[in-house]
């Protein structure tokens, strides 16, 4: 399976902060945003990636994430020229996605929770011969991609920023699909707003009976990181877990190292390079522990 994170964008509600710099790039309390989304998708087990950002950002990314051969994956960087739209994701990513499946997630979106691993593998696997999305429930759905349902608890539709939402539940941005979805995205024309939906996706698989919704309940968290208030939210909802629990969240490096992808070695090299900082002594304490606990 193939990964990619958008994290293109103008981040206009960021402004100033966002004039010259990615979104994605600022930082959510430890480490860059981008860590968050990266994190999600290695813990879904894929190792090859595509990075899509806009033509200014584009050497930042190289600069912090490299081909990715450091935490044992391959990444790779594409441009968005101007934001398309969310689904445009599959047109820039064609020829990387090539005939796997694919995951999408939104640079910009934090997912954590019990269970939530177990769910991640499920999407991958169902993701052969469908799409697989994931459902939260928010309290301003008008701003998001709503889901309606009918008695049954079946999924009839999927309505963009509703006026009117049929229910609380929206899609998050984190989506499995199988290689099928690059021809349709082919197929999309703009919406009003000049942008390619990810919504018509979801609603061409819905309609093929081919789309698989997840809920996420009230134990798990999602946030995305739009706006100063949200971001600032973000930030402190990792300190807090962060500083209670002595484990860090969405450190790619420890990930890589709990999967096998990097060696305790590696890892201690990669935290050395960081400093005499706290996220450099929380790896070395990851490397240092008994072989035993090197699996995720
Ligand atoms: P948005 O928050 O909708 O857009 P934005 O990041 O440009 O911010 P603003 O609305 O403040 O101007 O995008 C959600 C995520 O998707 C974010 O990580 C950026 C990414 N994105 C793209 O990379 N390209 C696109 O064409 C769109 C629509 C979004």
């Amino acid at each position: 399976m193939k990964g990619i994170i958008l994290a293109g964008g103008r981040g206009t509600r960021l402004h100033p902060a966002t004039l010259a710099i990615s979104k994605q790039l600022l930082p959510v309390y430890d480490k860059p945003m981008i860590y968050y989304p990266l994190s999600i998708l290695m813990l879904a087990g894929i190792r090859d990636f595509l990075v899509i950002t806009t033509s200014e950002d584009k050497p930042l990314f190289q600069r912090l994430l490299g081909d990715g051969s450091q935490w044992g994956i391959s990444l790779r960087l594409a441009v968005q020229p101007a934001p398309g739209g969310i689904a445009e994701a599959f047109l820039i990513g064609a020829d990387f996605i090539g005939n796997e499946p694919v995951a999408l997630i939104l640079g910009d979106n934090i997912f954590h929770g019990y269970g939530l691993e177990a769910h991640l593998a499920h999407a991958v696997a169902a993701a052969r011969n469908r799409g697989v999305i994931f459902a939260h429930q928010v309290t301003d759905p008008q701003r998001y991609g709503v889901i309606a349902f009918d008695g049954a608890g079946r999924p009839v539709a999927i309505e963009e920023k509703p006026r009117r939402p049929a229910s609380d539940w929206v899609v998050t941005g984190l989506y499995f699909y199988d290689p099928a979805v690059v021809e349709i995205a082919s197929g999309l024309r703009p919406s009003s707003r000049g942008e390619l939906e990810i919504t018509d996706i979801n609603n061409a698989y819905l309609a093929r009976g081919a789309l698989e919704i997840i809920r996420l309940g009230r134990g798990h968290a999602w946030l995305d990181m739009g706006t100063p208030e949200s971001l600032i939210d973000a930030a402190n909802f990792v300190r807090t877990l962060e500083q209670r629990q002595g484990q860090r969240i969405a450190c790619p490096e420890e990930i890589a190292f709990r999967r096998g992808y990097i060696t305790a070695d590696q890892l201690r090299r990669l935290a050395e390079a960081m400093g005499a900082t706290a996220y450099s002594r929380y790896l070395l304490g990851v490397a240092g522990e008994s072989a035993g606990t090197n699996v995720s």
